[in-house]
């Protein structure tokens, strides 16, 4: 079921979010929550998807990229997986700028740096650890969606203010020519 994805102004989005209760992992509950976040990013043509977002107000967060051309630039491909009470380890601090976009504040762009290499740590839908090393964009993606979990946006790591767009003018104005 597509659920309506909450925009800016919504409280949810503010909240410090609940590490969600590992024994319920592969209940039906579980298993409904998950889907509901995947089609409701698919049918929103987004890559990543926080439960807060849907106000669900749990760390617990989707990510699927299936195309390597994004609003975001040259991306690399991410199978759809499903990342529960993920933490983020900074390896190195060096940050870099990257365009971003976020489905709870529709039709605007920010510049925001962050770290560009970055382990995380999580528990799959299956209720295994994992773990791995992000470069680049998906570091930048990661960060961004476990962020929601936080109560934090991107612009709120924005420093540089002149750098926010709507969607139509960083493309004329910001995007970087072909
Ligand atoms: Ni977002």
């Amino acid at each position: 079921m597509i659920r309506q994805i909450i925009r800016m102004g919504h409280p949810t989005l503010r909240q410090f979010a609940d590490p969600y209760p590992q024994e319920k992992i592969g209940s039906q509950e579980f298993r409904e929550l998950v889907e509901d976040m995947r089609e409701t990013l698919d049918d929103a043509g987004g890559i990543g998807l926080a439960a807060p977002q849907i106000d669900v107000p749990y760390r617990l967060a989707v990510i699927e990229i299936k195309n390597s051309q994004s609003r975001y630039g040259e991306i690399p491909l991410a199978p759809f997986a499903t990342y529960v009470n993920p933490k983020i380890t900074v390896i190195n601090e060096d940050a870099a700028g990257i365009w971003e976009g976020c489905l709870s504040i529709p039709h605007l762009m920010g510049y925001v740096e962050r770290p560009q290499h970055i382990r995380v740590d999580w528990i799959n839908d299956q209720g295994e650890s994992q773990s791995m090393e992000a470069k680049g964009l998906l570091a930048t993606v990661f960060q961004h969606e476990f962020d929601h979990l936080n109560g934090k946006l991107y612009i709120d790591r924005i420093t540089d203010t002149t750098k926010i767009a709507f969607e139509d003018e960083f493309l004329t104005f910001h995007s970087p020519p072909e």
